[in-house]
């Protein structure tokens, strides 16, 4: 199991026929193609070039040797690499801050310390607007909690009978957002703890604003916020994004483990089923606290689920929940910048036969005033995507008012259809997907690389084109090509075509049916795609989430050049420590330093804190494995990859 503790098992979409809308939609596509919209599929030879790629694309810099296969205690990286720890759950933010006090921590403690299980990373350089690699702001997602690793006495079975109100509050307090400033010197990252960036933006105690369609919508107000505008909290913040304005986009995940109480009636409920919220809560915060209770506050789910936008340069600022983004379990949010400087941003909904989104701005975006930027994601349009079997896809706007999305089917409102954003792609028709984890645009070709991690529980009859294994153990990257305008990519195009960049698990076995350039080598063969990352040669870094369950060994960083004779061979660079995921693949603007969020090590079947498999990374007896995140440097200095 990539996670005992098991965040995102359900299949919350019960959508099994196509609509009417199925079939306009599909008669349109077919009317584009008459157009003369381009696909791909004439080109989907693997191991070919890319459509819209140069034939003599830059000749590989992947020269690195490969890393081996492992699942033992600690991680593994290529030959003639340094793998060094910047910043592990517990350690104090702050000069002065509080020291880690394993299995005692206190909630006001963890506030000031950096949170558990680490996912996204963003590297903003230091001064703002600058391209430094040496200085920066380490900008990181706490997604989640370990508890039976947290806490004494604690097991996978019992723990959520034993969390207390304080251990719940330390929870909150360990899930969000952290902000460091890191400089490097020589080969050696540290953290600047005097910086006066340095926050935390905490599930428990950060002021966050809602704009955008939902904001102040009757269904957003609760007893503590009857305006519906102002929420505390982040929580489950998964990946993420920047803007090209210098913010920092955290997505809110999985929301359905939050909430208790009786989801069988009242106005909800429909929406919980919807959202895969049984009542039952995998943490246990409603026990202890009214907000997280059904009974008590039935808006409070519809607060989360949501991009957050963090000013990551301004220790003041306010982050904002931007709703026109949607509400789901958004895996990211990434920008790409349109020909004409509007800017798209891409998310994935992470969950079994969920969806891929994106949001296009109304307005440009202006480089040179940064203050005019601060609203721009909250008036656009979101689309949701739908692939046809001929290599052609189309993104469907979600707009309150066309189509299905009116009154007579629920839709009262613009923030109905974006709290509600799930079921208004149902009505349109958009494809199901095999958990969309990543979503992320090559910077230059435009490429758009969609990462469907697996879906065991895709049926042999629900196999599609966009999604062709059931079940789907090994998972798949597609990739979304929009047509070329004066040059550049059209990130606000509707029309697009499709293709497989790879479809994962081992080309030698038939069984898995995967489908690869035939140069892979055994060790570098991908399972489970999750985060993914683009060098600034354009390479794309892919980290894993569940190799060890589907394929043996722990979850590894690929890293594959996306253009050229070599495009979509796949080379093991690194392996985590047994239990963990890697995350937040992250590069400084030099390529000359990776990031890597190594999230909940340890976590596998029959390890506690007591006796954990692994103390990874202080291997201390008196210290439990934390949660790091780890800075990957060439030994001779060059850049990663080579
Ligand atoms: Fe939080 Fe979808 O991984
Ligand atoms: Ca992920
Ligand atoms: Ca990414
Ligand atoms: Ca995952």
């Amino acid at each position: 199991m990539h996670h005992l503790f098991d965040d995102d098992d359900g299949v919350s979409n019960p959508s099994t026929t196509p609509t009417l809308q199925n079939v306009i939609e599909a008669r349109l596509s077919r009317r584009a193609a008459l157009k003369g919209i381009a696909a791909v599929g004439a080109y989907g030879l693997f191991g070919c070039v890319a459509p819209g790629t140069s034939t003599n694309a830059r000749a590989s810099g992947l020269t690195f040797t490969e890393s081996g296969r492992f699942l033992d205690e600690t991680h593994h990286v290529a030959p003639g690499y340094r793998v060094q720890t910047v910043i592990r759950w517990g350690d104090p933010i702050h000069a002065g801050g509080p020291a880690f006090r394993p299995g005692r921590q206190t909630a006001d403690e963890q506030e000031r310390q950096f949170g558990m299980d680490n996912d996204f990373i963003a590297f903003m350089p230091l001064p703002r607007g600058s391209t430094s690699s040496t200085r920066g702001l380490l900008c990181v997602n706490h997604e989640r909690n370990t508890p039976y690793l947290s806490w004494p006495g604690m097991t996978p079975q019992t723990f959520n009978k034993l969390i207390t109100r304080e251990q719940s509050s330390v929870e909150m307090a360990s899930q969000g957002h952290s902000i460091v400033e890191i400089a490097r010197s020589g080969n050696e990252w540290r953290l600047v703890p005097e910086s006066i960036y340095n926050r935390r933006i905490t599930a428990r105690s950060a002021e966050i604003r809602v704009s955008g369609p939902a904001a102040g919508h009757p269904r957003m107000r609760t007893s503590a916020d009857p305006a519906g505008t102002r929420v505390i909290g982040t929580m489950n913040n998964c990946a993420g994004g920047t803007t090209p304005w210098g913010t920092v986009l955290t997505a809110e995940e999985n929301l359905q483990n939050y909430f208790t109480g009786d989801v069988s009636k009242g106005a909800e409920a429909a929406n919980w089923k919807r959202y895969g919220i049984n009542g039952r809560g995998r943490y246990v915060w409603g026990r202890h606290f009214d907000r997280f209770n059904l009974d008590r506050e039935p808006h409070e789910p519809n607060r989360f689920g949501w991009v957050v936008e963090i000013d990551p340069y301004d220790p003041k600022s306010t982050p904002v929940k931007r709703t026109a983004l949607g509400r789901c379990k958004h895996e990211c949010a990434t920008s790409a910048v349109i020909h004409d400087g509007r800017v798209a941003i891409y998310s994935g909904d992470d969950e079994r036969m969920e969806y891929v989104y994106k949001f296009v701005t109304r307005d440009r975006y202006d480089a040179k005033n940064p203050a005019a930027n601060r609203d721009l994601l909250d008036h656009g349009t979101l689309y949701v995507a739908r692939f046809e079997a001929d290599g052609k896809m189309r993104w469907l706007p979600i707009v309150h008012g066309q189509g299905p999305l009116t009154p007579a089917n629920g839709f009262a409102t613009p923030g109905d259809v974006m709290i509600d954003v799930r079921r208004a792609a149902d009505l349109l028709g958009a494809t199901r997907m095999d958990r969309p984890e990543d979503v992320e645009a090559h910077p230059e070709t435009g490429h758009v690389y969609v990462v469907l991690t697996f879906n065991e529980r895709r049926k042999p009859d629900q196999v599609h084109a966009a999604n062709p294994r059931g079940p789907n153990k090994y998972g798949h990257i597609i990739e979304i090509v929009p047509p070329m305008v004066n040059g550049k990519p059209d990130h606000g195009a509707t029309d697009c075509a499709w293709e497989f960049f790879l479809v994962g698990g081992d080309p030698k076995n038939p069984e898995h049916a995967a489908r690869y350039h035939g140069e892979v080598s055994p060790n570098g063969w991908v399972a489970a795609p999750d985060n993914v990352a683009f060098d600034p040669k354009g390479r794309l870094w892919i980290s894993t989430d569940g190799q060890d369950d589907w394929a043996g060994f722990a979850d590894s960083v690929y890293a594959a050049e996306t253009s050229g004779p070599r495009r979509g061979i796949t080379r093991n660079f690194f392996s985590a420590p047994r239990g963990a995921e890697i995350c937040g693949p992250a590069f400084t603007p030099d390529g000359k330093t990776l990031f890597l969020a190594i999230q909940h090590p340890a976590d596998e079947k029959g390890s506690t804190f007591d006796n954990p498999s692994t103390r990874w990374p202080d291997f201390k007896p008196d210290l439990p494995p934390r949660p790091a995140v780890v800075a990957i440097t060439k030994d001779d200095g060059e850049e990663i990859g080579s």
